[in-house]
């Protein structure tokens, strides 16, 4: 894992924005992997200034979401399906039908996770996963005690993440769908390259049990110590509770080269 931590989100932001970028420029057929939630606004913000400015575009790429609410139409305002278009989609020359999430409305979950899952491979696979993280160290919606070589499938959220995204929800926790359609721990780890991006207090103890403790379900972030290819963008808040801050930041500021 490559931990880069900066004082602000802002500023890590812009840098996960300018990897990202570099990668649909050099790669403008990518395969990426999205997240919903409120981490990667502003990673999906500096995206829709680069393509504004003409410094990337994004009519070949297609992409893939991790996930969707269970019982939320795609019109519904708190739907990803919803979030996706008023964030990045309608704001960038992506193809929708080349946009990919999970059916939220699906008559048979099962199946429509199948074929999600059929769908990324016969893509050739996701070639750049962006993640955020939940408090209790989900990525996607693989909940603690997840399997981690879980495919997409239905899970049921945690009280925690229920609680956590009842703000989107105008706070009301009753509101928030039990349950979610995500992609699972096995699909993410084979995505090729992994960007995770964390920010604020409330993540500092699941970015500690991801990138230091040791590699368990109830933690289910910390697979990505497996995975060959991961950057995780933080801030200072979210750093709080890592051993080896000083270690990644002194790496990181001898980095011989950007690609190295
Ligand atoms: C969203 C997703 C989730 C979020 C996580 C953090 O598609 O898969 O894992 O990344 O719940 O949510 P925020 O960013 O709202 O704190």
């Amino acid at each position: 894992m490559e931990v880069i931590i900066y004082p602000t989100k802002e500023q890590a932001n812009q840098a996960a924005a300018d990897f990202v970028a570099s990668a649909v420029v050099r790669n403008p057929r990518i395969v990426l992997g999205l997240a919903t939630g409120g981490t990667p606004l502003g990673l999906y913000e500096n995206l829709i200034e680069k393509y504004k400015k003409g410094e990337v575009s994004f009519a070949k790429a297609s992409s893939f979401n991790l996930d969707e609410y269970y019982g939320l139409p795609a019109d519904d305002k708190n739907s990803y399906a919803y979030y996706m278009r008023e964030n990045l989609f309608d704001k960038i020359d992506i193809e929708l039908e080349n946009t990919h999430i999970p059916n939220g409305m699906a008559e048979n979950p099962k199946i429509a996770c199948e074929e999600y899952e059929r769908a990324i491979k016969a893509s050739g696979g996701v070639e750049l996963q962006i993640l955020g993280i939940g408090s209790d160290g989900h990525i996607g919606f693989n909940e603690p005690t997840s399997s981690l070589s879980s495919r997409t499938r239905m899970k049921t959220l945690t009280r925690e993440t229920i609680e956590d995204n009842a703000r989107f929800f105008d706070g009301n926790p009753e509101a928030v769908p039990t349950h979610c359609l995500t992609m699972g721990i096995g699909t993410i780890m084979e995505s090729e390259t992994v960007v995770l991006l964390a920010y604020g207090k409330s993540k500092a103890d699941a970015v500690a049990g991801m990138i230091e403790g040791p590699i368990t379900s109830m933690i289910p972030a910390s697979i990505l110590q497996m995975h060959r290819d991961v950057k995780v963008f933080l801030d200072e808040e979210a750093a709080s509770k890592l051993k080896l801050a000083d270690y990644y930041k002194w790496v990181y500021s001898r980095k011989p080269h950007p690609d190295w």
